[in-house]
Formats: structure tokens, sequence, C-alpha cells
């Protein structure tokens, strides 16, 4: 007997409503395939929200997030809101999301598909057969929440600042989240600070190993920061599980995703306590490539196949999503991002069209 869930979904804007479109499809197949029952609900976040309500993140949709099983999110952002005062701007709509739902931990998959090696922009002996790590980013502190401001004085004139606050309790969550999952995969954590300059990273750092000391089948070790951006590049291999800050997250995840060369290919999973989770694509809103039905799908899609596994527990139609996706690719299918030579273009419908036809 298949269950019932109900889903909230923020297309959002630029190529958001599209490959959430896509996205919806396969979940509908799903539904199909395997007897559950989908209730979703479209709600209003971002620059869209701006112009019909004048809120990025109006409290209905906040409310409406609360009420589901999980939040299945496009992109927000776009050039004609980029003149907003900072409070104001589509982005807010994320923060206030993450922080208000209580949104913790962001895990950010870089995974290369052995049939996009050619996407890939390091060497071949550098990625040898394939590069699978996870970010595991702090998302609701750090520098990102914690005061800002701006003040003027007779002898420096204006200044702004931005403070980077972690209290124990919430680095000891996101490591145990992180050790928790790499019991799974390789087991093995690197932490990534700059416990040589900040304090904040040098609390980080003690809470950290002292939590690994539960998990002693995890092997730890520690990165500055500016040595963990050079690593992922000279050898990303040497990692499993990254576990980070806020902002260090943001940064490391945008280059560990473009190390597979295949930013159009990647899910990430927000989670909080218990199994509710916001779901979206690590890529943005794409404003250049809305509406023209170029935008790849499978972000969102494999989105989904991890809204499945980590909010309804549903491994198995989640893996059916991701092998989808995989004989998709094999059979040559390929949106203007990832093309090469010999394989066959398809737009974004296309795509969603393709995967819903293997499940
Ligand atoms: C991300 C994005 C957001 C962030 C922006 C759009 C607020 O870059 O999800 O990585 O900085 O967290
Ligand atoms: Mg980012």
């Amino acid at each position: 007997m298949g269950g019932q869930y109900r889903i909230a979904v923020i297309p959002g804007d630029g190529i958001g409503p599209e490959v959430v479109k896509a996205a919806l499809g396969v979940l509908e197949q799903i539904g199909v395939t395997y007897g559950h029952q989908f209730v979703t609900k479209t709600l209003l976040a971002g620059g869209c929200a701006i112009d019909t309500t004048g809120n990025p993140l109006p409290p209905e949709t906040v409310a409406e997030c609360r009420k589901s099983d999980a939040v299945l999110l496009g992109a927000v952002g776009g050039d004609q809101w980029d003149h907003l005062p900072g409070d104001q701007r589509p982005e807010q709509a994320l923060l206030g999301l993450r922080g208000q739902l209580g949104l913790y931990a962001n895990l950010r998959p870089a995974l290369l598909y052995p049939e996009l090696k050619e996407a890939c922009p390091l060497k071949p002996e550098i990625i040898g057969d394939g590069l699978d790590l996870l970010v595991v980013r702090e998302l609701t502190g750090g520098i990102y929440f914690g005061t800002r401001g701006r003040r003027h004085t007779e002898s420096t004139g204006w200044e702004a600042f931005d403070t980077e606050v972690y209290s124990e309790a919430e680095v000891e969550r996101i490591a145990r989240m992180a050790f928790t999952i790499a019991r799974q995969r390789r087991r093995k954590v690197t932490s990534v600070d700059k416990a040589n300059i900040l304090e904040s990273s040098r609390l980080w750092r003690a809470v950290v190993s002292r939590v690994a000391a539960d998990y002693p089948e995890v092997e730890l070790n520690h990165l500055y920061v500016d040595n963990a951006a050079m690593q992922l590049v000279k050898d990303p291999r040497q990692f499993d599980v990254i576990v980070t800050s806020n902002m260090f997250g943001d940064i490391l995840s945008d280059e560990a995703s473009m190390v597979t060369g295949s930013i159009g290919m990647l899910p990430s999973a927000s989670l909080g306590e218990g199994n509710f989770g916001l779901y979206e694509p690590v890529h943005g809103s794409a404003p250049d490539l809305a509406g023209q039905d170029r935008a790849n799908p499978l972000a969102t899609i494999l989105s989904v196949a991890m809204m499945l596994r980590y909010s309804l527990a549903l491994p198995r139609e989640a893996a059916a999503i991701e092998q989808a996706v995989e004989q998709v690719l094999a059979e040559g299918y390929r949106t203007g991002d990832l093309m090469s030579p010999g394989k066959t273009l398809v737009g974004t419908e296309e795509m969603g069209k393709l995967v819903r036809s293997h499940i």
C-alpha cells in the first residue's frame, strides 16, 4: 500500500518554474508506478513573491511549508531585483526559509557521472575512476545570521560589519550529521575552518574533534579553508565528507560542483531535526536561460530523489529516479550545458519526459 505525502512546491524565478515542472512530472510517475499519492501545493517565494506581495517570503509560504512533509524549491533571484536593499532581495527568501524552518544542515553531493567524464575540467589522471564527495554545510548560523550593520564615526566615516558567531551546540549538531553520514560512505570527514585566524574556527575545531570521539570508525582531519580550496582542484579524490561553516560551505560547494563539470546535475538537501527537509538544485535561477526550454532539469529531478530518500523514507523510489537519470544519460541524451559531439540535444521538458519514461 502506498502512502500519502504533502509536498510544498516553490518554483521561484528564472528557470525555477521549468525545472520544477519537469521534476514534478517525474514525481507524478513515481506515484503512479509505486502507488503513492503526492499532494502538492504551489507557493510563492523570491522575486515573484516580491512582485505579487511585496515580500520575498510571505508568511503564508512558511506556514504551508510547516504543514508539509517536504519542500521542493526551484531557484530564486534575477537582475530585476538586484537594486533592492539587502533585506528585501529575493535571496532573503532562502535565508528566511532556512532560518524559520530550522534547516541547519545543507547536504551538497558533488558526483561525477561516468557518462559525463568529458564535462569535467580536471585532467583524467586527477579524476581517476570518478569523484564522489559530499559537502555538509552549516546553514543557519555563522556570518549569514550574525549581527550586521553600518556605523559612522568622525574619524573613519562609514564602516560596515558582519559577525561570525558559532555556539558549541550549533557546531556539535552539524558535526554529528557529518559523522553519521560518513559512516554510511567512505568513513572520512574533513572539517574545514580558518582556525589559524578566527576564534570561531578555533571553537569549531575543538568541538568537531570532541564529537569525533563518538565515531571511532570515522577518520577525521582538519584543513584551513584556503588549503581546502586548493586541494579540491589538486586532488579531489582525497575527500569523502567535508563539514564546514555556512560561508565556507557556500564557497566550497560551488567549487566542488564545478570540479565535477556539471553544476546542472547537482541536487541538495537542507535538513533540520526530524524528517522534514527542503530540496533544491545547487544551480541558481539562470535568468539568461529562462523560458527557453533549455535548462537542465536533472539537478531538480535528483533533488526529488533526495527528498524521497531523506524526508519520505522511500529509498527504493529514490533509487528508481537515480537509475532512470543514469539510463537517459547512457542513451546519449543531453541538455545544452552537457552537450558534446555525438550526443542528442534535448530541451528541459523532453529531458523530464525521458526520465519519466524510465520509471
Ligand atoms: C546558495 C546560494 C545562497 C547562499 C544565496 C543565493 C543566498 O549561493 O544556496 O549557495 O549564499 O546560501
Ligand atoms: Mg552559493
